[in-house]
Parts: C-alpha cells; structure tokens; sequence
C-alpha cells in the first residue's frame, strides 16, 4: 500500500467552476521524494492544499485521495486537523505568512508539538530547542526567544522546517519553500531539509517552478501544464528525454540536459552559474 495515492484529482473554483487541476493522478512511497514542476498559475498550489484539506469553500474536489489506503476527501475538519498533525505537514513559501508575528518562535513550534505529539511527556521547552539545532540554528536559544521579524528570511524557514517535521510526519508537503531566499541561504535551507527527511525518514512532495532545485531534493518529477500532469518519471530520465514540449524547453532553459545517470546532479550554484543568470 502507497503512503499516497492520489487518482483523478480535479478542482474546480466558483459558480461558474473553473477547473484549476484536472485528473491528477500519482502515487508516493514511503519515504520516497517527488517534485511538481510547472509555471505559475498550473495548479502545484492548489494540489498541495486540496492533499492538506486546505482548500477554501468556495473550491468543489472530485476523484480520490487516499492516505495509507484511507480516503481522506470528504473528511470533516477535527479529522483533517488530527491527519495534519500526524501524518501531513506543510512548509509553505512565505515563512512571514506561516508565523504568527505576535508571537515568539520558540512558543509557536512549542504549540505544534503539544497540539499534536503522540507523546506529550518529557519537557517541551527542551525539545524544541534540540529541534531548532538540527535544522542548523545553532544559537537555538535566542531564536527561540525571538519574534519572527527578528530573524532573517533563513533562520524563519529554518523555523518552519523544524515546526513541519518536530511531530514526525510520514509526508512533508513543500511549497515553494525556498523561493524568498536569496541563492546561497537557499542552497543552505534545501540541504538542512534534504538531511532532516532522511534522518526521519520522510516522504516529500515538493514544489517548485525551478528544475535545478527540485534536483537537490527528489528523485522523481510531475510535470504541471494548465492543471495537468504532462509527464512525469526519475529526474535523470526527465533531463535525459525529455518528450513533452514543455518539459523539453524547461530543460532547455535549465541547461540541466546532460546529467547521466549516476552522475552526481548540479547544484543550485552550478545552475545559476552555468545559466549566467543573475537572481
Ligand atoms: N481561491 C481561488 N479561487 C479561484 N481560483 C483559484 C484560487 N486559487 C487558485 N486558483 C486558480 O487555480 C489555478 C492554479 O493556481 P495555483 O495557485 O495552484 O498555481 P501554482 O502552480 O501554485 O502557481 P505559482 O507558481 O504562481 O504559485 C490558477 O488558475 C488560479 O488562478
Ligand atoms: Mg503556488
């Protein structure tokens, strides 16, 4: 049984029910790491948010998603809010957004923990500044007492990436995490959460409209077209034939097409230098 199926899953927004993802289908393994690629607008948000439960009321959801076997369309919120805090868990792109700014960072992955821990004993105090050092804030004890305005862009998505993963999801859903961060403090950010995935064992789906950083993270890609999935497979094979169009010029542009197999991928440096891009 997959950690994830998700099979003809289509979302159409208000009265008139413009269809923003059409028959979306894909499955994700246990442990196992898939990007979504596509420009703006595609629909890699709405995705994420209709597997989250998220979606706003004015969005009708048809077709399956299904957790460990379990339909989770459908769901009412007590139960969507117990699969958030158990199994799912999100880092959105603007960390900003994702705080409360009104509170101190240390108290709010404090309140994820208690909210949802499966195992509330011990002092939460304390684990929450360990967890703020494994994502590589090494003065934990600052940050934790710090309001979110008084961190760099960084240090908040760090924040996020410890609140995403404190509880031991089995799935993180990344959206765009990386997108406000300069390059290098990207590089840093993309490699403290490829570590955390794979000391906890976590699933992720991970967003992004940048190949090159996708690379750094998954193993496999969905490729995103007007709501669509138009390809999809291993990431080499993707840069290696691309069919669809697309995906042909994405990989074009990323100048990515000559990783082999094996090989070891570029890093987000490589790219940006490779391309002469200057953002
Ligand atoms: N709340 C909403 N009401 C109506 N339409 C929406 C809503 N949210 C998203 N859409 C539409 O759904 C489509 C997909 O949007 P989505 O946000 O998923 O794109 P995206 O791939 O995440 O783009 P980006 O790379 O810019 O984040 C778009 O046409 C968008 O306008
Ligand atoms: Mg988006």
């Amino acid at each position: 049984m997959s950690l994830l199926e998700v099979s003809g899953l289509t979302v159409r927004f208000g009265r008139r029910q413009v269809v923003a993802i059409d028959d979306v289908s894909f499955t994700l393994g246990e442990q196992e790491r898939l990007g979504i690629i596509g420009e703006s607008g595609s629909g890699k948000t709405v995705t994420a948010l209709a597997l989250m439960g998220l979606l706003p009321e004015n969005a009708a959801v048809t077709g399956s998603v299904r957790v460990r076997g379990q339909e989770t369309l459908g769901l009412g919120e007590a139960e969507y809010a117990k699969l958030r805090g158990d199994t799912l868990s999100m880092v959105f792109q603007e960390p900003m957004t994702a705080l409360d700014p009104t509170m101190r960072v240390g108290r709010q992955v404090a309140e994820v923990l208690l909210l949802h821990a499966r195992n509330t004993s011990g002092n939460s105090r304390q684990r929450v500044i360990e967890m703020l050092r494994r994502v590589g804030l090494a003065d934990a004890e600052r940050i934790a007492d710090s309001y979110p305005h008084q961190l760099s862009g960084g240090q908040r998505q760090r924040v996020c990436v410890a609140m995403a993963l404190i509880n031991s999801p089995d799935l993180v859903i990344c959206d765009e995490p990386t997108t406000a961060l300069d390059v290098t403090v990207q590089a840093r950010v993309l490699k403290v959460l490829d570590e955390m995935l794979d000391a906890e064992h976590t699933a992720c789906l991970f967003i992004s409209h940048d190949l090159a950083v996708v690379s750094q993270v998954c193993s496999h890609v969905l490729v995103m077209l007007d709501g669509r999935i138009v390809e999809s497979g291993p990431i080499h094979r993707i840069f290696a034939t691309p069919s669809h169009p697309y995906t042909k010029g994405l990989v074009a542009t990323a100048q990515l097409d000559k990783v082999a197999p094996g090989s070891p991928l570029p890093t987000v440096a490589d790219f940006y230098t490779r391309a002469g891009a200057t953002r």
